[in-house]
């Protein structure tokens, strides 16, 4: 196990609510070795070169969502305000955006193994399968995690990031700045996707919406939007959970089945399908989170 790594679970050892969490990455890195290995310490390396206070975030991020999940438990829907609401609280929110909402997003592709999932699947599945020189876009890139994965991947493509929140453009031009990805390779912008974003149809080859979806209210309209975007034959890269409630979660699904006729109703076809099912690793957890991926194509 690398220092880091070691450093971290001491760290969050000390946090008594986290104990799942160090579960979570012995399980990482039993199952995938050097490979989760690898992916933690480079998210860790940038960690420490974002210079943020790991204790605390983990601390404050967490016990939001065991508050979070609370409520699910208990009332059996998410519970959460109205969108205009969260945008106003949350999404506008400096403090809750920088200091805890894009740092704790960031962690959790260290310690949750339903995040984990999706990062490994995107590099198996989809990064290796994007054209030469492609050109996408990613909706709602938050604290930029994805575009750092694929853009120091592939030298050769350029994405086009929107977000709601004008934090996460701040936040992920310094995540990318520190994580050494070329000015070239990306513009960040301000877009809504539920009022349209301002770009012509069938520009991208491909389009990245990871952890979008269970945000907005209306689904459907977000993947309508999406769909305008991307080129026939182009790719689309979709993560979302199901039974997982955030502090801006609005969306539940009802099943995979249910989200993949979303998508198909939009022109896509399923490349790859997955879905991650917590109680699968951990069949004590009362967390049924359920994570969804899917890699789909315009046809
Ligand atoms: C959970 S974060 C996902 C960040 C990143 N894609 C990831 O997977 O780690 C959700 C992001 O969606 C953004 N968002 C919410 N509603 C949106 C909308 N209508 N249009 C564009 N972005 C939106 C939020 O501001 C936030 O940055």
């Amino acid at each position: 196990m690398s220092k880091r790594l070691k450093d971290l679970e001491e760290e969050l050892i000390r946090l008594p609510m986290t104990a799942g969490f160090i579960e979570q990455i012995q399980l990482l890195t039993q199952r995938y070795g050097k490979e989760y290995e690898e992916s933690a310490e480079a998210i860790l390396a940038l960690v420490e070169k974002l210079d943020f206070d790991i204790s605390r975030i983990s601390k404050i991020y967490i016990y939001d969502y065991l508050k979070q999940m609370h409520y699910f438990l208990n009332y059996g829907s998410y519970g959460n305000k109205d969108y205009e609401n969260i945008r106003e609280e949350i999404y506008d929110n400096e403090e809750i955006m920088m200091n805890t909402y894009y740092p704790g997003l960031l962690m959790s592709y260290v310690y949750t193994t339903i995040l984990y999932d999706k990062l490994k699947y995107c590099n198996e599945f989809f990064i290796p399968d994007l054209k030469k020189s492609a050109k996408g876009i990613e909706i709602g890139f938050g604290e930029g995690f994805y575009l750092w994965e694929i853009l120091r991947k592939r030298k050769d493509v350029h994405i086009d990031g929107f977000d709601v929140s004008e934090y996460a453009m701040k936040f992920a031009q310094n995540l990318l700045d520190k994580g050494d990805v070329p000015e070239e390779q990306y513009c960040l912008a301000y877009g809504n996707v539920l009022e349209g974003i301002n770009v012509e149809d069938s520009v991208y080859d491909f389009a990245v919406a990871a952890e979008l979806i269970e945000h907005v209210p209306n689904p459907q309209d977000a993947l309508r939007e999406i769909a305008r975007l991307v080129k026939p034959d182009g790719l689309l890269f979709l993560t979302t959970v199901i039974d997982s409630n955030h502090m801006d979660h609005i969306t539940n699904f009802e099943s995979i089945n249910q989200i993949e006729k979303m998508i198909q109703k939009e022109g896509f076809c399923t490349v790859e399908k997955r879905q991650y099912v917590m109680t699968d690793d951990f069949p004590e957890t009362k967390d049924k989170s359920k994570g969804i991926i899917f890699i789909s194509r315009k046809m």
